[in-house]
């Protein structure tokens, strides 16, 4: 598969807007150095080249401190439309020069101008089993569906809303959840498993988005993602 890539390393940026863990199990799959199902023993193949939130003093932006990752805080409030905040976001991405843009809790719509100019390197991790619940409150939209199984989607970000085509997707039963914490709470492991999955393989240049179709090691993947149990 052939990489656009200048640099050697595949240079991740990553957007986020609040606690960051999904952040800390990527830093903590660079740091270990052995990103699950690498192929890639002793080199992750990516390095974080930058953290950008939208929210000022957010837990995500004190992680990245400790991680020594440079950090940037563009408060959207600070911007009269969203037009224009995706203009000054997508000009600091453009000095970092990311090969990879990965949504971690990044709770703004990106206007489509935005999802056109990253399209293809742009990434989101949505929690539910898309293609159902996109938007907000999945869990308990689950919940009160009676659904005996929740779970969390990785997939390439176009400019419909959380439809993208799938990357992987895990899902976990939920019989015994009793609230949507609950179910937020057990999905999270799983968010915290896939997304360091999904960012080697893009990095490791086995991932592709091609006619609005996700491709792994050329392989057309089903609707779904790959499916992790
Ligand atoms: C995650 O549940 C993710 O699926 C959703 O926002 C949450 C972010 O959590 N989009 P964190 O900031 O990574 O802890």
């Amino acid at each position: 598969m052939q990489t656009n890539r200048q640099n050697e390393r595949c240079r991740v940026a990553v957007l986020i807007s609040g606690s960051g863990s999904n952040l800390q199990a990527i830093i903590d799959a660079v740091n270990s150095s052995v990103a699950a199902n690498s192929s890639a023993a002793t080199d992750p193949g990516y390095q974080i080249c930058a953290v950008i939130s939208n929210r000022p003093d957010v837990k995500g932006l004190e992680r990245a401190a400790k991680a020594d990752i440079d950090r940037v805080t563009l408060d959207h409030k600070l911007y009269p439309t969203r037009e224009a905040f995706d203009e000054v976001l997508a000009n600091t991405l453009d000095g970092y020069q990311p090969d990879l843009i990965v949504l971690a809790g990044f709770m703004r719509i990106l206007s489509d101008g935005f999802v056109k100019q990253f399209k293809g390197k742009l990434i989101n991790i949505h929690p539910s089993l898309l293609p159902k619940y996109p938007g907000l409150n999945t869990h308990q939209r689950a919940l009160d569906a009676g659904d005996s199984h929740a779970g969390c989607t990785v997939h390439f970000v176009s400019e419909e809303l959380d439809g993208g085509p799938a990357i992987i997707q895990a899902q976990t039963n939920i019989t015994h959840c009793n609230n949507a914490a609950e179910i937020a709470q057990q999905v999270q492991v799983l968010e915290h498993k896939i997304y360091p999955i999904a960012i080697d393989w893009f990095a490791n240049d086995r991932l592709k988005i091609d006619n609005n179709h996700s491709f792994l090691d050329n392989t057309q993947l089903p609707a779904s993602g790959y499916v992790v149990s």
